[in-house]
C-alpha cells in the first residue's frame, strides 16, 4: 500500500493509504491526512491543496489542465493540486504557501 509523508508547518506526517486513494477525499472524511492538510473545494479551483513533490512523482500522472490554470509555473517546480491525484505509489510531499511570482 502507498505510504503518504506530508511535511507541514515544520512538522512530517506519515500514513499509509490505500492504493488509488485521494488524500482531500480521505481528509473530507475524517481519516489521514486529516487534520494536517489544507484543502477547500476539492476540484481544482482553489489551489488551497497545493503540494510540491519531494519524491514519488514519476509515479504520477501528468498535470491535468485545473492544475496548469490554478499552478502556473509552478507545476515546472513540482508543484501539484492534491485533491487532483489518485496515489498509487509512495509519495513524499510538502504543503506550504506557494511561492510569489517574481
Ligand atoms: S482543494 Fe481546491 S484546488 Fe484542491
Amino acid at each position: 500500500m502507498p505510504v503518504v509523508t506530508l511535511h507541514r508547518l515544520g512538522q512530517t506526517h506519515r500514513g499509509e493509504v490505500l492504493p488509488d486513494t485521494n488524500l482531500v477525499v480521505r481528509a473530507g472524511i475524517r481519516q489521514f491526512p486529516y487534520p494536517h492538510l489544507s484543502y477547500q473545494c476539492g476540484m481544482g479551483k482553489c489551489a488551497t491543496c497545493a503540494c510540491r513533490v519531494i519524491a514519488g512523482g514519476e509515479h504520477l500522472p501528468a498535470p491535468n489542465w485545473k492544475e496548469k490554470k490554478q499552478l502556473g509555473a509552478h507545476v515546472e517546480a513540482g508543484w501539484r493540486l492534491i485533491c487532483q491525484l489518485w496515489l498509487t505509489h509512495d509519495i513524499e510531499l510538502e504543503q506550504a504557501p506557494l511561492p510569489s511570482a517574481g
